[in-house]
């Protein structure tokens, strides 16, 4: 369960800011790393949110599609999406917070994690990540011999990079304690038993969509869509409202978004694929 976010309380506004970014790359990579169609596959979204990845993928028709997330709210929303998709996938949910993953050893083909990983630690020491290390060895375990798991993250560099992190900057200090590093995943993948075969970085916040909306901190809907605002405080979001607010008098916001925004360079997202190999 988040302690970031009241996930049931944002899944009422959560798909007017999100979108499911890179799916089709993450498509692909299932594919290619385990030899089958998305057709011939069962396939588990952890974490699944609103259901958007199960949406996209509910297209290619996948003999199973199970989808479970902590939030009872979330899931609500999957279900009311999914429910009119092809008869020809068996659908399930399941409410379960990890890093549990209650099913089966040995039953899945692929298994995605989107943008869960930095929300399951809550008294991180900012070096070691044991509940994310444990999801990853849960994921190893419910995956079939050739199976592939997916995972899209933000490393600590892609956080900064993103423009409004600076707007606050202890709460972005905050937050390098809820992010593994790319060395880190790539270790704790090892650790499970996972080979890790691809990663890449996303050049555009394509699962924001008013990423670059100047004048979105202001909005108290805008902040519900950006987990990075869940841990400022109250007087940290006062102060932080009259900075933009000065600078958008003065005509200097836009300047600002230009300085701090760096996500051209360092991605703002990453996306993982690891193999169970046989
Ligand atoms: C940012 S949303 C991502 C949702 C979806 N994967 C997507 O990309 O659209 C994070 C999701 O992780 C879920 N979550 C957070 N902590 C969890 C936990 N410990 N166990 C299961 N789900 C969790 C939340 O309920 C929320 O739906």
């Amino acid at each position: 369960m988040s302690k970031i976010a009241n996930y049931n309380d944002v899944s009422k506004s959560y798909d007017s800011a999100r979108e499911a970014a890179e799916a089709h790359l993450i498509k692909s990579m299932m594919e290619n790393f385990t030899g089958k169609t998305v057709k011939e596959m069962d396939i588990i979204d952890i974490g699944c949110g609103t259901g958007n990845y199960a949406d996209y993928f509910l297209q290619f028709e996948p003999r199973s599609l199970t989808l479970m997330d902590a939030s009872e709210g979330m899931l609500t929303k999957a279900k009311a999406k999914l429910s009119c998709g092809p008869p020809k996938t068996v659908l399930s949910f399941k409410e379960v917070v990890l890093p549990d993953i209650p099913y089966e050893d040995n039953c899945f083909d692929a298994a995605m994690i989107n943008l869960v990983l930095h929300h399951l630690e809550e008294k991180p020491d900012g070096k070691s990540f044991p509940a994310v290390a444990k999801t990853l060895k849960e994921a190893y375990r419910i995956l079939k011999p050739g199976g592939i798991l997916t995972i899209t993250t933000i490393t600590p560099e892609q956080f900064d990079a993103k423009w409004f992190s600076n707007l606050v900057p202890e709460n972005r200090r905050r937050w390098h304690k809820r992010l593994p590093s790319h060395a880190q995943l790539k270790m704790y993948l090892e650790e499970s038993g996972l080979s890790l075969k691809s990663a890449f970085k996303s050049l555009q916040a394509s699962y924001h969509t008013e990423h670059g909306n100047i004048e979105g901190p202001l909005s108290e809907s805008w902040r519900k869509g950006v987990s990075f605002w869940g841990t400022c405080t109250d007087e940290e979001i006062q102060e932080m409202i009259q900075d933009v607010t000065q600078m958008k008098n003065e005509g200097t916001l836009q300047k600002y978004y230009e300085t701090h925004n760096k996500i051209d360079i360092f991605g703002a997202l990453e996306t993982l694929a690891a193999r169970k190999e046989i």
